[in-house]
């Protein structure tokens, strides 16, 4: 069987089971008919034969995410200029609607060139669900970041979580970013046309290719941040490590990190137990939410057939450095 790791690039080999994130929006499928595994193997079959998405991904891609109902997604009006062109969606949180942001989606042109030549591709493909979890908490919790400076780490194609604190905080400044060139042009080009609807509340938001494991692109930013956050980015082996010292060099001497991530397995204790033995101190929270609670505890007695617990529901780890 095709798995994750071949289908989108370079990634780590303990995806569990075979299994990468689910595809957003395709799980509890009402809006599609075949089931999310069916869809996710299509459309990433369809990367490999370097096809034209089609409407199935459109599909996939712009209708309302259901794995646990936080943000409703419409389609956008066509772009005018080049620069513009792609799929747009306005992208709305349910329980903050006057939080909406538009946003395109890298899906067309994912080509074999950009899934055998570049840098790990899991953030391409879609807005997994812990992305969205994560933008949900930050839009929950906007007083916290308050005139602070945040990054996002491994934001995948949109930083959805990160462009959800620009738009909503007080915040002194927003970073994106991802280790993937082709996700960070897609979120340029987001940042840009946010920018001209005035929708951003942060006094600066701006967006780099930002690897873990590259010197010079930490070392730049090194002390700078008070928050640092990402999600699902807990799975890959061969860089668990140089995330957690990513994340502790970036972060101010009192700052923190949140991040978002399913067990997938071992992966997250894994995470855990590494972050303990670079000074962190350590909270990890499976009830943070009680929205987020009560539909996990829904999904599992109504949908068991398709919802894993292990590969869906994302756990809060709070990270503090210590002095
Ligand atoms: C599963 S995706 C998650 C993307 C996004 N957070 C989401 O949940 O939709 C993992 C992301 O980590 C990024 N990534 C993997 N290894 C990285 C590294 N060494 N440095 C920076 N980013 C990395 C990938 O480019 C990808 O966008």
């Amino acid at each position: 069987m095709e798995s994750p790791v071949a289908a989108a690039g370079a990634r780590g080999t303990e995806a569990v089971a075979g299994e990468g994130p689910v595809i957003g929006g395709a799980s509890q499928g009402s809006a599609v008919s075949v089931p999310k595994g069916v869809a996710r193997w299509k459309l990433l079959r369809q990367v490999l034969k370097q096809k034209q998405l089609d409407d199935c991904l459109k599909h996939v891609s712009v209708r309302r995410f259901e794995s646990f109902n936080l943000f409703s997604v419409t389609e956008a009006k066509k772009r005018g200029t080049e620069e513009e062109a792609g799929v747009w969606v306005q992208y709305t949180s349910i329980l903050y609607p006057e939080y909406s942001i538009s946003l395109r989606f890298n899906s067309g042109s994912l080509n074999v060139e950009d899934v055998l030549t570049s840098f790990d591709n899991t953030g391409n493909v879609c807005i997994w669900p812990a992305e969205e979890v994560l933008a949900y908490y930050c839009l929950k919790h906007r007083n916290i970041f308050r005139d602070l400076a945040v990054c996002e780490l491994g934001g995948g194609m949109t930083c959805l979580a990160g462009l959800m604190v620009a738009i909503s905080a007080d915040v002194k400044e927003v970073l994106l970013t991802d280790g993937n060139e082709k996700a960070i042009r897609n979120v340029d080009s987001i940042i840009t046309s946010n920018r001209k609807t005035g929708v951003f509340k942060a006094q600066k938001v701006s967006s780099r290719v930002l690897r873990w494991d590259n010197e010079t692109d930490v070392s730049q930013l090194e002390g700078h941040f008070d928050i640092v956050m990402c999600a699902d980015c807990l799975f890959l082996d061969q860089y668990r490590a140089s995330l957690i010292d990513a994340i502790k060099r970036l972060l101010q001497p009192t700052g923190k990190a949140m991040v978002f991530a399913p067990c997938r397995g071992n992966t997250l204790n894994q995470f855990c137990s590494l972050a303990e033995k670079a000074g962190f101190s350590l909270q990890r929270h499976e009830n943070y939410d009680e929205h987020i609670s009560n539909f996990h505890s829904k999904l599992k007695k109504e949908n068991s057939d398709l919802y894993e617990e292990n590969l869906h529901y994302p756990l809060l780890l709070i990270l503090t450095k210590m002095a």
